[in-house]
């Protein structure tokens, strides 16, 4: 009862989690555009304090979109504001995480073969992580630094190589990628809520009282607002990250971590040129490249070499194997306290099963080796290798 609780409370999470995110980053995206599309105004707009023009049309409509210098002469009744999506975002990924690697940080977060820690210094270590790596963001973006474009991010990006290295001593390997994204989401909400939205309460506030607003407060939540742009498409990466194993279960995953983010802003970085009518497909073309080049370079290339076995091993044997150490989650009626169902579906009831899904079975618990879930049946080296052999002979079987 108390884990069907929990699949529901981690759906209903993760769905808004995802819903906020899409409007979050969506917004990020369009008002990023917006900025770099805008146009100067024609005399009459611009004699109102206009100083950015844009004409849209979507879903059936014309929209006249203009951005004021300082302000408009008289606040308007309804301002849109754009923080909840923020908001939203950020306390039900935090709640998603806490569920996940906090109440689930057996089968999450801890990892025996990197180190000792206990549950609750875990946990500590975790949260410690996060706001100590948000305060780091916060003084480095007060600093002189901030306004020193490639300066500051090869700082944050040393940093965060740092971070995550560090990290890879201590958590599993799927949860040093969601710390990092969590840190990055962290920076992103507390970007909103300690500088933009102050940013924007002053701007209201000068506008209000008829003065004309210090444009410091303005650029300064403008960058804010940039930096959050940069940190999408990796943070994108990392919700999604779970589904590749490939990536964080290798030997340097951290470091493929860590060339995924630096490719995803300069991918980023093309589109915000873009918009500003300079083109320069060379930006996008070497991201996509890296990427690839990274793709290569963590590929299990010993993996695709067909080996051939001196040593039988029976059906009798592979299932002993199968059944000591996937069975008690991977079944149409697991016994493990922790799953109601089996995980993603994915059943392993009979030697039948495992020849069908003998090549997911192969990369997860020989390749990647983050099958059985944080090791929970103590599978050995020896094990892997005996269930290798019987995969690779009954794949080598059927290919003839
Ligand atoms: C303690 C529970 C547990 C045990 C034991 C376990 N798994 Fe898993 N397995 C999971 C969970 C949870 C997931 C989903 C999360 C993920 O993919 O990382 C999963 C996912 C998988 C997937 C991905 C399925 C898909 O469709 O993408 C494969 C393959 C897999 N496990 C194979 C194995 C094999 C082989 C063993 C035994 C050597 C094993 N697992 C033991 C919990 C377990």
């Amino acid at each position: 009862m108390e884990n069907y609780l929990i699949e529901v409370a981690h759906l209903i999470l993760r769905y808004f989690h995802v819903i906020a995110g899409i409007a979050w980053i969506g917004a990020s995206f369009y008002f990023a555009w917006l900025d770099n599309s805008l146009q100067t105004p024609p005399k009459e707009k611009s004699e109102k304090g206009v100083s950015g023009d844009l004409w849209a049309i979507h879903g059936g409509g014309f929209y006249e979109v203009a951005k004021y210098k300082n302000g408009p002469e008289q606040m308007p009744t309804t301002l849109h504001w754009f923080k909840w999506e923020a908001y939203t975002t950020w306390i039900t990924g935090i709640l998603l995480f806490s569920l996940l690697y906090y109440i689930g940080a057996d089968a999450n977060l801890l990892d025996a073969s990197k180190s000792e820690l206990s549950k609750v210094s875990a946990i500590t270590t975790s949260l410690g992580s996060i706001a100590v790596g948000y305060i780091v963001y916060r003084f480095l973006c007060n600093s002189p630094l901030v306004s020193k474009g490639y300066l500051f991010t090869t700082t944050i990006i040393a940093l965060l190589t740092l971070w995550t290295w560090g990290l890879d001593h201590l958590f599993s390997d799927k949860a040093v990628y969601i710390h990092i994204g969590a840190l990055i989401g962290t920076c992103m909400a507390g970007n909103v809520y300690h500088i933009i939205m102050p940013g924007q309460r002053y701007l209201v506030a000068e506008v209000e009282a008829g003065r004309i607003p210090d444009p410091a407060v303005g650029l300064k939540a403008k960058l804010c607002s940039i930096h959050n742009n940069y940190a999408t498409l990796p943070i994108i990466f990392i919700m999604l990250s779970n589904h590749f194993s490939h990536t964080y279960t290798h030997q340097y995953g951290w470091l493929v971590l860590i060339a995924l983010i630096v490719i995803g802003m300069w991918i980023r970085h093309y589109f915000n040129l873009k918009h500003r009518h300079i083109n320069k497909p060379s930006i996008l073309v070497s991201g996509i490249a890296a990427f690839f080049a990274l793709m290569l370079a963590i590929a299990p290339w010993s993996s695709f070499e067909p080996r051939t076995n001196t040593v039988q091993v029976t059906n009798q044997q592979a299932w002993t194997i199968i059944e000591k150490h996937c069975s008690e989650c991977h079944s149409a009626t697991p016994t493990s306290a922790m799953f109601t169902s089996a995980p993603l579906g994915f059943v392993l009831d009979s030697i039948e099963d495992v020849q069908k899904q003998s090549e997911k079975t192969y990369t997860r618990a020989v390749i990647n080796k983050d099958m059985p879930l944080a090791n929970l049946t103590n599978m050995t080296e020896e094990e892997r290798d005996t269930l290798a052999i019987w995969i690779e002979d009954y794949r080598a079987a059927k290919n003839k």
